[in-house]
């Protein structure tokens, strides 16, 4: 791997070769998202215990101070939202020589295997990665699933997860589901998975990355699940000690309780 390539991936990888990425990209295509309407407000206090950031150009500029960033994945994917046809339609809205000039350290698109648009988004994957090895940038696949949440099974996702592997993406972010170790175990780039909608108890959330953890996952890139609880940075450091001290999910629940009554 080529210098500029690998020094971009270990600041988003740390050296133990796992990493907590923080995503506020949501109103890309949900507008002012739950507890992200005022990003900087959301985002300024989680960034100490944040690997990176997961943001679009237009929140990055206006609500992350450039002498106090983490690594940035820029979202360059975008073009559709909630209440439009169909969210799978997705084209490239940021070019590369933006990415550069913002000094990212990685740019993220979505693929949308299986729909009506998934020839359009896998060549616009290929088309990144081409660019992105032109210029050491690595890509992040992220195998979206739009509003078919119930299509979050070790089948399909490990099917996106090669295919985005194949096209040329650097890391993937998935779901964590069932039998996980079959999506990353078919997948031989590093995998993330993301949060989805919130769950019901923090628990449930610990429990999920810790077995995907276990099963070959390398972090998380995990949003709703920390700044829509009520006790973000309770949470945030819940998770972190999972990711990065291999804590269990009881321990991550017992750190959760013990910094959220501070
Ligand atoms: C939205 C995204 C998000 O980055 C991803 O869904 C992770 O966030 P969450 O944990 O809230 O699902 O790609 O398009």
């Amino acid at each position: 791997m080529d210098w500029g390539m690998a020094n971009r991936l270990s600041r988003i990888i740390q050296k133990n070769g796992h990493t907590l990425v923080m995503p506020v990209d949501h109103g890309y295509f949900q507008g002012p998202t739950r507890n992200l309407e005022e990003p900087r407000k959301t985002i300024s206090p989680l960034l100490p215990y944040s690997d990176a950031l997961f943001i679009t150009r237009g929140v990055l500029r206006s609500c992350v101070d450039p002498d106090n960033a983490k690594p940035i994945i820029l979202r360059v994917s975008g073009g559709s939202s909630m209440v439009g046809k169909d969210l799978a339609n997705e084209g490239i809205i940021t070019s590369m020589e933006e990415a550069i000039r913002l000094n990212v350290s990685a740019v993220g698109i979505s693929i949308f295997v299986g729909t009506d648009y998934e020839k359009e988004s896998l060549l616009n994957l290929a088309k990144l990665a081409n660019e992105g090895e032109r210029y050491g940038i690595p890509v992040m696949a992220v195998t979206a699933v739009g509003k078919e949440l119930e299509k979050r099974d070790a089948r399909y996702l490990a099917l996106a997860s090669r295919i985005a592997a194949e096209l040329g993406a650097r890391v993937v972010k998935t779901y964590w589901c069932e039998n996980f170790e079959k999506v990353a175990g078919g997948c031989p780039v590093p995998v993330i998975m993301a949060g989805g909608p919130r769950v019901d108890t923090e628990l449930e959330v610990f429990n999920f990355i810790y077995d995907g953890i276990q099963k070959g996952a390398i972090g998380v890139n995990l949003g709703r699940n920390i700044w829509q609880n009520a006790f973000p940075i309770a949470m945030i450091k819940a998770i972190r000690a999972i990711i990065h001290e291999n804590a269990t999910p009881n321990k991550a629940q017992e750190i959760y309780d013990h910094e959220k009554g501070k």
